[in-house]
């Protein structure tokens, strides 16, 4: 067995599987106009392709699951996809990013088929920004599947708001509102450049210490990073329920706490974010005795995972957003 490690040390416990690449939001510094599909594209992989990828990955270590897209619950079989991951022997936390459009009306249904971790995309607290950062007016419901998702239970919720300059870098006030009584934890995550927002990072990039002045003044505590913690910054404070985290990609060691691979809608591993073309895994989820070239596919490529990105040169690969790769 290769076990899911390469040569700088990491480990790789945690793997993203993009389910599909369309979304039904707009996000300003995503996809502006909307979802275009390319009609010669391939077709996402199917439920048993899926599968027969979990049980590769979870023979070489994974554990943690995370389903993204573009927008997972696009995908009419979300349901039957978090059932099959869930029964794949060794993925123990089934988590989902998702920008919450659905989850008043299939939280439950979700969590029955085994989902125990979500993280819901919030740019804002203040509804008419929302509408203007996502083109949809849907806070209010939106802000209700959380708390339906708390009230249920859920062993992990956690909010991930992109920063943006001048749009909502000012919200710290209403966040810590919102903080004070919920067990959830909120995500500043830093703007990233992809080929598709070069004039909107230019204009609403900006870094995230001003924040992380603004938390520890605040009396905010640093927690100390566990193992396979992952690359956000997390902190937390006695008066507050919720906790908050930072995911600042531009700062220097981000990568060295990179846990994570990811695997593209059509079956393309991806070894980062950024930077590198998908390597196909599809034709080793044909059949179930596919399994050991499979997990020898793998197991050849972590060894080329890079140290790190390149956006800090300000490259930005071939991603031309994060929906295309699941984010
Ligand atoms: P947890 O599993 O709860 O820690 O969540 P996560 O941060 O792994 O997942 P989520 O889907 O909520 O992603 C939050 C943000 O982090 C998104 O903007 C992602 O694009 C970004 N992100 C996740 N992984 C990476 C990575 O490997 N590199 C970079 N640069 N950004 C990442
Ligand atoms: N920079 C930072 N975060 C981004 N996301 C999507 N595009 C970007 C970007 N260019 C975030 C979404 C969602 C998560 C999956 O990725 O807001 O929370
Ligand atoms: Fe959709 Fe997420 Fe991109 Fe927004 S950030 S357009 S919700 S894929």
């Amino acid at each position: 067995m290769s076990p899911l490690a390469d040569r700088y040390g990491r480990r790789f416990p945690y793997l993203r599987l993009s389910v599909i690449p369309a979304c039904n939001f707009r996000c300003t510094y995503c996809l502006p106009q909307g979802y275009h599909a390319n009609p010669n594209a391939a077709q996402a992989l199917t439920l048993d392709e899926i599968a027969r990828l979990l049980r590769g990955f979870t023979v070489m270590g994974m554990h943690k699951l995370r389903i993204t897209g573009g927008e997972p619950s696009v995908r009419h079989d979300l349901t039957y996809i978090l059932r099959t991951a869930a029964a794949v022997p060794g993925v123990t936390k089934l988590a989902m990013t998702t920008n919450g459009s659905l989850l008043t009306r299939r939280l439950h249904e979700w969590m029955d088929a085994g989902l125990n971790a979500i993280n819901v995309s919030v740019d804002s607290l203040d509804r008419a920004k929302f509408a203007r950062i996502t083109g949809h007016d849907r806070l209010d419901d939106i802000l209700h599947g959380v708390d339906l998702a708390l009230d249920a239970q859920m062993p992990s919720v956690k909010l991930n708001a992109v920063l943006l300059r001048d749009v909502n870098d000012n919200e710290l006030p209403a966040w810590l509102e919102y903080l004070r009584e919920r067990r959830v934890g909120v995500r500043f995550i830093e703007l990233m450049q992809t080929g598709d927002n070069l004039p909107f990072f230019r204009d609403h990039h900006v870094r995230a210490t001003a924040l992380e002045t603004q938390l520890l003044e605040g009396g905010w505590q640093a927690l100390a990073r566990v193992a396979d913690a992952g690359p956000a910054r997390e902190y937390r404070h006695p008066d507050y329920a919720g906790r908050i985290g930072i995911i600042a990609p531009y700062s220097k060691d981000f990568c060295s706490g990179c846990n994570r691979l990811r695997v593209t809608a059509t079956g393309d591993l991806r070894l980062c974010l950024f930077g590198d073309f998908g390597i196909p895994l599809r034709q080793f989820l044909q059949a179930d005795d596919q399994i050991e070239d499979l997990v020898h596919a793998i197991g050849r490529q972590i060894d080329r995972k890079e140290q790190g990105h390149f956006l800090h040169e300000g490259r930005t690969g071939i991603t031309p957003h994060l929906a295309s790769t699941g984010g």
